[in-house]
């Protein structure tokens, strides 16, 4: 168990449970590099349908055996000591001058620059096993991978393109219920130097009576700021926690459930939330700073994430301001069935999922 105790006057008042930090040895970053080069060469893009299906097989073959065996504990781990996130550090070298300078926004990414790094997310995912999707709610699919670039006409908002404000802990897409079940962020630059941060509902140390109204399906869920808003959302409501009673898994946005203004919780829904919220949001980890070439493999069903504000752009040294290259980060989500959502996936394309919120599909497909 990965953890560390809290000391209050002198005494162990509370163990608070931490992501697991994985050092990746020179000799795995060169065996997970090599297997990307060659499968980029065998299959051209990570988008290839071909490769995506062969993905855990790849992964068997190609992936060192300590990352193999790590992805599959973590896979099927939902035990009181599983965190829910895991943090290889050094996965994959970073060509910075190949990347050359930040763009604009996330819009103007030349994702052919991204591909050899998408080949090896889609194996840390492959491994779980789990497969990469991609999600129309989320930039009307844009990809398997999504470049997560600070953009300075959207830095107030709640999306991955903000910067400016908090973004507040939050499980994937927490208003679909086939939300994706694992998530990879990798870093390919943070010169800023921003933590990101991580909840998981296993740091609560009991899940007691007091938090049984949470498994009752009295609570609004508004699709995100990426979206627009409908008027039909205020109907539909779900639970925060789910599946085992004493070991549950949570979908929680506290930015859309807690303080959006757009969106009204009844007072019963608003005072067990802000209860949750009271005791999680001191649970909070946020001590890693990941550095270029790390990558943050998470349980979307454990483990919420977010990061603390920032200046796009800016990075302190002794207290002094520097100019660097603005943050780049890559998202690739994946989930364990295609069968079990296949009620909301293209026809001609089960890796693309075309639910809007909650149960119910966009309309025009
Ligand atoms: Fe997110």
């Amino acid at each position: 168990m990965n953890s560390i105790k809290i000391l209050d006057n002198d005494s162990i008042t509370a163990v608070k449970l931490l992501p697991v930090v994985i050092e990746i040895t020179s000799q795995e970053r060169r065996m997970i590099k090599d297997a990307a080069e060659h499968l980029q060469k065998k299959y051209g893009s990570y988008e290839n349908r071909d490769f995506i299906r062969h993905v855990h097989q790849l992964a068997s073959y190609f992936l060192p055996e300590r990352i193999l065996n790590m992805a599959a504990d973590f896979a099927s781990d939902f035990s009181k000591d599983q965190y829910g996130a895991l943090i290889f550090k050094g996965l994959m070298d970073i060509d910075q001058e190949n990347i050359g300078n930040t763009p604009a926004n996330w819009q103007s990414a030349d994702y052919s620059k991204f591909n050899l790094y998408g080949f090896a997310c889609a194996l840390v995912h492959g491994a779980l096993p789990s497969k990469p999707v991609q999600y129309y709610s989320q930039r009307k699919g844009g990809g398997l991978i999504h470049a997560i670039i600070p953009d300075e006409k959207m830095k107030e908002t709640q999306t991955g393109s903000g910067s400016s404000t908090d973004l507040y802990v939050h499980t994937e897409d927490a208003f679909l219920k086939h939300q994706a079940d694992f998530l990879s962020f990798m870093y390919v630059r943070n010169e800023e130097q921003v933590p990101s941060t991580l909840y998981s509902i296993r740091s609560h140390e009991v899940i007691g009576e007091n938090y049984h109204p949470l498994f009752e399906p009295i609570y609004k869920i508004p699709k995100d700021a990426n979206l627009e808003t409908g008027m039909n959302e205020e109907d539909t409501l779900d639970s925060v926690l789910y599946g085992n009673k004493k070991l549950p898994f949570i979908r929680f946005d506290a930015a859309e459930q807690l303080f959006s203004s757009s969106i009204r919780q009844s007072d019963k829904a608003q005072h067990y939330l802000e209860e949750f919220w009271e005791e999680a949001r001191h649970l909070i980890y946020s001590d890693f700073t990941p550095q270029a070439g790390d990558v943050i493999l998470v349980n979307n069903h454990l483990c919420a994430h977010g990061r603390s504000a920032f200046r796009a752009g800016v990075r302190h040294i002794d207290g002094i301001e520097h100019p660097c290259e603005r943050r780049i980060m890559l998202r690739m989500m994946s989930k364990v069935s295609l069968i079990d959502m296949r009620g909301h996936t293209l026809t001609e394309d089960p890796f693309f999922v075309i639910e809007e919120h909650l149960g119910k599909n966009f309309q025009h497909f």
